[in-house]
């Protein structure tokens, strides 16, 4: 994960939306980073400092004026690999563009030079106001980095103008990002095009009969907002799921093998990395009835025909590093998943064994052996699907370089 072995200094603005911030303290924290918290008096009101310390395991910073912590605002501002400042209310962006520092966060965030990434969170109204737009106008040319606000339900009641601040981790992925690119456009996949497959497809018998399979697309998921950390351009072909949509790619929604086969060649052509982790449905009925099927007693027997193969009819009219998945059985996978590799012109085939415990669809780990042309196979321990994702952009990085 991106945040291991991080420092992120938390800054909390005082706004009903403090509670979110506990969740965004809490997954920083367990994700490896090191979190220090700084609260404005009026976050103090809405959450206890001692909350966000049984959550970080650290002190947290509320005033300028603690005995021995006098310079703490300018260690923070310096050593700190990102400042999160969430929510960042009204107040709290006014105070920052007029380059006031007359508490500990606004003082932190003067002395700031690196990162900085706020989530703004306030009444609508507000929000729209001239005076907020021109602050967040002038913080956003000196290099803070926004994410949000959004459209939905706000303290006092319904709202359809922005104003809520985004759930946490939609700001972890935004984080994850800045950290990697430095907010400066960086990062070891920055201007890369990333084409990634994800979920089941379906084959229709009728309007409401389907052929597919248990394919949860949370793997294809995972690498794609994983790419996107790493400053790709993210363009995610998804079969039917019911994940949300990882922040910042460009979704492409199919439902059928050939709908995904017709989008992958056509987002190929600008891709310099495709990755297949959808799971394909292979066969689909020969016919498929306009209305509904009555049941009848008795069997029905289906015909199926091969549905395309992707990968082995993919026309690719420039290089690209293409990383396939094999699911396969027991036996020696990795000989067939080697013949994959070479049937499908692959530089890389994820191996899955399927039989395998906490291994393959419908669970958040994996274990995979990652198969390239040369060189002996990464056999990986089990793993959570994002850090698969990691070491398989690992390898695909190397393979660009
Ligand atoms: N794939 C594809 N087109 C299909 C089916 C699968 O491009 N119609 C891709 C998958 O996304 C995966 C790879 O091919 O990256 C391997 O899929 P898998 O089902 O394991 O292999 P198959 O080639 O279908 O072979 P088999 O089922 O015989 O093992």
């Amino acid at each position: 994960m991106p945040f291991a072995g991080r420092h992120v200094v938390l800054g909390v603005s005082g706004g009903i939306a403090c509670y979110k911030s506990c969740t965004l303290a809490r997954q920083l924290t367990e994700d490896g980073a090191v979190v220090d918290v700084v609260l404005t008096a009026s976050a103090a009101e809405f959450v206890r400092p001692v909350t966000f310390e049984a959550l970080t395991g650290r002190p947290v910073l509320t005033s300028l004026w603690e005995r021995d912590r006098a310079l703490a605002h300018i260690g923070l501002a310096k050593q700190t690999d990102l400042a999160i400042l969430a929510p960042a209310t009204a107040n709290v962006l006014a105070r920052a563009a007029m380059g006031m520092a007359d508490d500990l966060l606004t003082a932190l965030l003067l002395a700031r030079s690196g990162p900085v990434l706020a989530a703004p969170a306030m009444n609508d109204a507000m929000y729209a106001h001239p005076a907020t737009r021109a602050n967040m106008k002038t913080l956003a040319a000196r290099g803070w980095q926004f994410i949000g606000p959004e459209i939905g339900p706000l303290a006092e009641g319904p709202s359809d103008r922005p104003g809520r601040m985004s759930e946490p981790d939609t700001i972890l992925a935004a984080a994850a990002r800045l950290l990697v690119t430095g907010g400066g456009g960086g990062g070891r996949l920055a201007g890369k095009t990333v084409v990634v497959t994800a979920g089941p497809t379906r084959e229709h018998l009728d309007p409401v009969r389907v052929l597919t399979n248990p394919s949860s697309g949370r793997m294809g998921y995972a690498l794609a907002a994983a790419a996107y950390a790493r400053g790709a351009e993210v363009l995610l072909v998804t079969g039917p799921t019911e994940l949300p949509l990882p922040l910042g790619v460009t979704a492409h929604r199919v439902e059928t093998t050939a709908e995904m086969q017709r989008a992958v060649q056509a987002l190929v052509k600008k891709a310099h990395v495709l990755i297949m982790a959808a799971a394909p449905a292979d066969y689909r009925p020969a016919t498929s009835a306009a209305t509904k099927r009555p049941r009848r007693n008795g069997t029905l027997t289906l015909e199926l025909e091969a549905t395309p193969d992707i990968l082995a009819t993919l026309e690719r009219p420039q290089p690209c590093v293409v990383v396939g998945f094999a699911l396969e059985a027991g036996g020696d996978g990795v000989a067939k998943a080697r013949q994959k590799l070479q049937d499908k012109a692959l530089d890389f085939v994820i191996l899955n064994d399927a039989l395998e415990p906490g291994a393959g669809f419908e669970v958040a780990t994996n274990r995979v052996t990652i198969i390239g042309k040369a060189g002996a196979p990464i056999e990986l321990p089990l793993l959570s699907k994002r850090d698969v994702a990691d070491k398989i952009l690992d390898a695909v990085e190397r393979a660009l370089t």
